[in-house]
């Protein structure tokens, strides 16, 4: 048990800028408080005796301000940083290394009595006020944005953000500002609200652009390993020419 509790207040110096000591982290974080008291829980828990583990619990919300049902199962070397308002469910399951803020919420959205809360592989940090709702995993090293709210499964390393929680793809997002470039336009126009239908359609036109785009390269590729490369520079010449006449054209028609 002491072993832990070292390794915890390791941890939280190493990962808390703020903690000056380890006596100070010893008296002055709820988070480690909690844990402790969650071990105790979850021992009496798996012995059967749910009464005295969730008093166990309810003495913990108390004292730290952070709810952690006694059936969760809590890796090493987690960190919950301030606390208050924490809720972590029955079904709940925290990898080793995960960092979690104050409140946030790893919740159930259905009255099942199975599995119905999320599990967060190694490493996952959940921001401030986020709330992760429903039995599915969070992927090892994913970052969930303050006060995002995740129903759906995110995949390992990526980041979640906003409500409902949307994956960031940075590669995805920059491959469409170039592609837009190309056809004339700015992709930073296009907001990246996947609920808005004129934006799904937008998205869908600048990802097969995309597509195309790759499969022209290829088919190029393959036409110079061919020994067609005169062929390919020609038809290259011709669509420069082609896009200065739609340019002289467009002139044209603004004027
Ligand atoms: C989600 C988070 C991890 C993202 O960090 P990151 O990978 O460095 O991402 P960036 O800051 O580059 O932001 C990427 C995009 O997500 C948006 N974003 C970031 N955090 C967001 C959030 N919480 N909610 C909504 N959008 C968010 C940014 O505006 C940016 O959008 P854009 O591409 O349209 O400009 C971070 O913003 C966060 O929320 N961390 C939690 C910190 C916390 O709770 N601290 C409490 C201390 S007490």
């Amino acid at each position: 048990m002491f072993n832990r509790i070292r390794e915890d207040i390791a941890n939280i110096r190493i990962k808390d800028p703020a903690a000056r000591s380890g006596l100070e982290v010893a008296l002055c974080y709820p988070g480690l408080h909690a844990l402790v008291l969650h071990r105790w829980a979850h021992l009496a828990w798996g012995a059967g005796l749910t009464t005295l583990a969730r008093w166990i619990s309810q003495v913990s919300r108390w004292l730290t301000g952070i709810e952690i049902h006694p059936g969760a199962r809590v890796g090493r070397r987690v960190f919950i940083d301030h606390g208050m308002g924490v809720v972590i469910g029955e079904t709940a399951e925290i990898g080793d290394d995960c960092t979690i803020y104050q409140g946030v919420t790893l919740g159930g959205v259905s009255l099942d009595r199975g599995k119905r809360h999320p599990t967060l592989e190694k490493g996952v940090i959940v921001g401030a006020g986020a709330k992760v709702l429903g039995p599915f995993s969070v992927g090892a090293g994913a970052k969930i944005g303050s006060n995002a709210v995740v129903t759906k499964p995110v995949p390992a390393g990526a980041t979640a953000v906003g409500n409902p929680a949307r994956i960031i793809h940075p590669g995805v997002e920059l491959q469409r500002e170039q592609a837009a470039n190309r056809m004339g336009f700015s992709a930073y126009g296009v907001s990246s609200d996947t609920d808005d239908p004129l934006t799904r359609a937008l998205h869908g036109l600048i990802d097969q652009a995309i597509a195309q785009q790759r499969r022209i390269e290829q088919l190029e590729a393959a036409l110079r390993q061919a020994g067609m490369g005169d062929a390919v520079g020609a038809a290259n010449v011709q669509a420069a020419a082609d896009q200065t006449a739609l340019q002289q054209l467009n002139r044209l028609v603004d004027d």
